[in-house]
């Protein structure tokens, strides 16, 4: 069977320019980047080099680059090691109720262990409700964290908005920027953030590297302690092959065309179209969007089971649900734009890539119109 991959969001191939960049610090080049003798030099080089092509991916400086297990653990230490060295009365922390749970769980056990934590609005579209993000940070807010690229609807975030309200009110200001990198260009000069979390395999990486960009300055409490590395910022010997494999691919999402983003742009708007055609089918999410993902809902239909009977046909998708203790838990950002518990279940995410053909998207919308309209047949009785 041809299986069609349209679920990028949760994870991409590795690009095979990552894996031969990987290879040789798998097999041969085994030094830790701490010792001085020349196995540890060359490890050490390839890391530091690597650091640099993932600076230049977001604009910063090498020096101002974290590396971490990946996305979650900069999350954690973005929220968890500025609110540490925020000095009093400043330690509230203000995020945005659409945030991956990397972020969200880790300010509500903020909250749990006595932390002020503030939840802002979104808006129907998916968008920040910046009115209310201004109302709940003040004096007493240490961080603020907004996403740039929501992984459920794809919607941007006004990021630079939320980080002039913050500022005006001397809070540090955080950015997930897990979903962006890779699909649109990020700077985190224009951006005006102190802090900015990537995951390596989100852009045809490696899974388990990331990295916590901190702005040069930033008062930050590392999570992991032990010995210097990361410049006393994150301990633990470096995961060389995944930190290589990261730099390779934040080097070629820089080199991609802009001409590619236009690509997957026009396969995405082309299957959204073929599902909007559909009877009885919403798109999730109407704020400007990352071009490869697109969210909808089919009225009637349990998502869950549309999902599975997709996976059978050979397309793979994904709910933005979560699988939590005792089963699953619907979508907290379609929850979040306000939507009713019925749109929320029967909502489907499809997110596109560089391998996705137009062939494939074809073939997509194809097999859902016909797996939708067979699960909204009525069963005999
Ligand atoms: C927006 C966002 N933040 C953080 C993460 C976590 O990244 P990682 O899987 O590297 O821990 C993800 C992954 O799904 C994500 O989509």
């Amino acid at each position: 069977m041809h299986r069609i991959y349209l679920d990028h969001n949760a994870t991409t191939p590795l690009d095979p320019r990552a894996l031969e960049a990987m290879l040789p610090f798998l097999r041969d080049d085994y030094g830790n980047p701490s010792s001085l003798h020349w196995f540890g030099q060359r490890a050490l080089a390839a890391v530091e080099q690597a650091r640099a092509e993932v600076a230049a991916l977001v604009g910063a400086d090498p020096a101002e680059i974290v590396f971490t297990s990946g996305g979650s653990e900069a999350d954690n230490l973005a929220l968890r090691g500025a609110a540490a060295k925020a000095r009093s009365p400043r330690t509230a922390v203000v995020s945005s109720a659409i945030e991956h749970h990397a972020v969200l769980n880790t300010a509500k056990a903020m909250r749990d262990e006595g932390r002020p934590v503030a939840i802002a609005r979104v808006r129907e579209d998916g968008v920040l409700d910046l009115d209310d993000l201004a109302e709940k940070v003040d004096e007493a807010t240490a961080v603020v964290t907004v996403m740039l690229a929501n992984n459920e609807t794809g919607v941007l975030q006004p990021v630079r908005e939320a980080s002039r309200i913050a500022r005006a009110r001397g809070a540090l200001v955080h950015c997930d920027a897990v979903q962006a990198a890779g699909k649109v260009p990020i700077d985190v000069r224009a951006l005006d953030v102190d802090l900015l979390a990537l995951s390596a395999h989100k852009l045809y990486g490696p899974k388990g590297a990331g990295c916590l960009y901190v702005r040069r300055g930033t008062p930050m409490a590392p999570l992991v302690r032990g010995g210097a590395q990361e410049r006393n910022r994150r301990a633990g010997t470096e995961n060389v092959a995944g930190a290589v494999g990261f730099g390779a691919a934040a080097a070629t999402a820089r080199e991609a065309p802009a001409a590619e983003a236009g690509r997957v742009a026009a396969l995405r708007d082309r299957l959204e179209a073929r599902l909007l055609a559909i009877p009885a089918v919403r798109r999730n999410g109407d704020g400007p969007r990352v071009p490869n993902t697109t969210n909808v809902s089919f009225e009637g239909v349990d998502a869950e089971a549309l999902l599975i009977a997709l996976d059978l046909e050979g397309v793979a998708a994904s709910t933005g649900a979560a699988c939590a203790a005792g089963g699953i838990e619907p979508s907290h950002v379609l929850r979040a734009m306000g939507y009713p518990p019925e749109r929320v279940q029967s909502s489907l995410r499809l997110s596109l890539g560089r391998g996705t053909t137009q062939e494939d998207v074809d073939r997509a919308a194809d097999i859902i119109a016909a797996v939708v309209a067979r699960m909204r047949r009525p069963t005999p009785s």
